[in-house]
């Protein structure tokens, strides 16, 4: 040793070394290292920063995540998992995510129906930036607003409100584990929506990171940005960090009730009535149907049932009142009725147990997951009663089934089809989802995404074509998807339209201004255009 050609090896070896592990440097070190490097305070990394041999790592993958069949195991799965625990993490993660090139995805509250929060289908690697813990709300009152943060979930921003008041309230997503930040980008309808419109309707200001990683509140980013993420869908503009949400009135008391129907029980006489009913009546009045298959009184044989599940903004005389005029088909008694507080009906509609508690929502979390798949319907025209006996036979080829229909009119008549990018207003009966879940993981996937593919097809006569429009937030691959890395506008006009109607255009031409880059992409993002091509639009 000593000698000039052994410290020559010794620097070889060295230089050796020090490339190879440069260009190996695994991308979780760089990412960490530039986060450190960007951030203003210290992250704490062993809390917030979960690679794939870190124990927790699945938990906090799994954590929020609503549909299992996107946690299958050949899902391609994220590099790694980075929870901010603040604004200005976020602004670092994007700035990081740029400068190494690796594809994110962001979620807030997990209930993607296509997983999109989670998993890439189009692009590895991929990271997700969980924004879970970023979960204040700030109720003011005396303002009648709200602040909150976009890992909050909806059940959490109701009971905050009611914690301060019981008169106000919040017309948004009648699930109660839905995140903020993703539910509220591409509409958010509930069981006030007949009375005051969406969540979009109902939002005053944000404050959001864009593609450089600046934060812009609504003054900052302009009205054009402000009007693409009300109801533009998550994913495609910037980060949400913050919405500033307007609260509205209810009553100290309200009314809820289900009446179910089935087929025995004259269930198409009624339902062929609710049609023309549910969307012209009273607009505290909110009355949707679930539709099953259940078991029949006849032994062995079974039946379709109905079950109205409804809201009403008053007393139960006063329903009553108005269901005796209206729809007394239903044949609804003070019975059926339960007076409540608001709180109490945001509990009912989710389907919780009676008697439980408000501090239920606190959890934050979804009360149950399954393998499913669903799709959507917007219904103009009433669907003949002789027509729904041939539904129910496809509908009954599946194992459990559900339809869900949602009357629309009242506020959602009263509102122009481009003041948001939620198009489907004035002129809309009801929106139909169409359901299928279960538990036994891909055994019979096919048997199932091949039911409600086939379903879809036989009501494709009833419902809106021209575009057959579709609700964003019921994310449905089937209708087309971006390429690998890519965005062809052509390819997305195909699922654009029927989200989003004629304002699909303007959203191209926003994303084109915002993200020319198309930093924020997933399988079903607004494609941005070149800047040549814009003056066509
Ligand atoms: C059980 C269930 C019940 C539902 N009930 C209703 C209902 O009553 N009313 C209704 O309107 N909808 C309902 N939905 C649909 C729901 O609104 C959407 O799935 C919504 O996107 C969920 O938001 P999230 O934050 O939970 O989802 P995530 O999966 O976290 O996100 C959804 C999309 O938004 C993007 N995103 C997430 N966070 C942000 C952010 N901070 N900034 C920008 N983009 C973001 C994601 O990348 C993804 O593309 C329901 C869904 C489920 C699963
Ligand atoms: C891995 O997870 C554990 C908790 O399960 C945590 O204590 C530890 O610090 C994590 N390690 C890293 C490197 O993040
Ligand atoms: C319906 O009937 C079948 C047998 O015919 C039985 O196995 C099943 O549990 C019943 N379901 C309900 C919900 O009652
Ligand atoms: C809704 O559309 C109908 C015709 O379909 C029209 O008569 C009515 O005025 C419209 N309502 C509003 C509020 O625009
Ligand atoms: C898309 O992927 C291809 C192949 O990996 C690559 O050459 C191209 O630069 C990528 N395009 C973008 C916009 O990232």
């Amino acid at each position: 040793m000593g000698s000039p050609s052994s410290l020559f090896f010794v620097i070889l070896v060295y230089s050796f070394f020090l490339v190879s592990s440069a260009t190996s440097f695994p991308i979780q070190k760089k990412f960490t290292r530039c986060l450190q490097a960007k951030s203003q305070n210290a992250i704490p990394f062993a809390t917030s920063f979960f690679t794939p041999d870190n124990s927790s790592f699945t938990t906090v993958l799994e954590s929020t995540a609503q549909n299992l069949r996107y946690l299958l195991p050949s899902m391609p799965k994220p590099e790694f998992i980075f929870t901010p625990l603040d604004d200005s993490q976020v602004q670092a993660a994007i700035i990081c995510a740029k400068k190494l090139k690796i594809h994110m995805r962001v979620r807030s509250g997990g209930h993607d129906y296509e997983g999109l929060s989670f998993v890439s289908l189009i692009e590895e690697p991929f990271m997700i930036l969980d924004l879970a813990k970023l979960r204040a709300i700030n109720v003011d009152i005396a303002r009648n607003t709200a602040w909150i943060q976009a890992g909050a979930t909806i059940g959490e921003v109701y009971y905050r409100i009611s914690e301060k008041s019981q008169v106000h309230g919040f017309p948004a997503g009648l699930c109660t584990s839905l995140g903020i930040g993703g539910h509220i980008t591409g509409g958010a309808y509930g069981s006030m929506m007949r009375k005051y419109g969406l969540g979009v309707d109902n939002v005053i200001d944000a404050r959001i990171v864009d593609a450089h990683g600046n934060i812009l509140d609504r003054a900052a980013m302009g009205e054009d940005l402000f009007w693409a993420i009300r109801g533009g869908g998550g994913g495609s503009f910037g980060i949400i960090l913050w919405w500033q949400i307007k609260l509205v009135r209810v009553p100290p008391a309200v009314t809820v009730f289900t009446v179910t129907k089935t087929l025995e029980q004259n269930a198409n006489k009624i339902l062929y009535k609710w049609q023309q009913v549910a969307p012209n009546i009273d607009e505290n009045l909110f009355m949707r149907v679930l539709i099953k298959v259940t078991n029949s009184s006849v032994a062995g044989k079974k039946t379709v049932s109905t079950s109205y599940n409804a809201l009403y903004l008053g007393g139960a005389n006063k329903l009553l009142q108005v269901m005796k005029k209206y729809f007394p088909e239903l044949g609804l008694t003070k019975n059926d009725c339960l007076e409540t507080s608001w709180i109490k009906s945001v509990l009912y509609i989710a389907g919780y147990p009676n008697n439980t508690p408000a501090e239920i929502l606190l959890q934050g979390k979804p009360s149950s997951k399954a393998y499913f798949k669903a799709k959507s319907d917007f219904v103009r025209q009433v669907i003949p009663e002789t027509a729904l006996n041939s539904l129910w036979k496809v509908f009954m080829q599946e194992d459990g089934p559900l339809m869900i229909w949602n009357p629309y009119g009242g506020m959602m008549s009263k509102i122009p089809e481009s003041a948001t990018p939620f198009p489907h207003r004035n002129g809309t009966l009801y929106k139909i989802q169409y359901l299928t879940g279960w538990l036994d993981g891909d055994k019979n996937m096919e048997k199932h995404m091949n039911w409600i593919r086939r379903f879809y097809y036989t009501t494709k006569p009833y419902v809106s074509s021209f575009p057959r429009e579709a609700y964003v937030n019921y994310r449905d691959l089937d209708l087309g998807m971006n390429q690998f890395n890519e965005t062809s506008f052509l390819r997305s006009s195909l699922w654009g339209y029927k989200y989003f109607k004629d304002n699909f255009m303007r959203l191209v031409k926003v994303k084109s201004k915002v993200d020319p880059s198309n930093f924020f992409r997933h399988e079903q993002s607004i494609p941005p255009i070149k800047k040549k091509l814009l003056i066509f639009l």
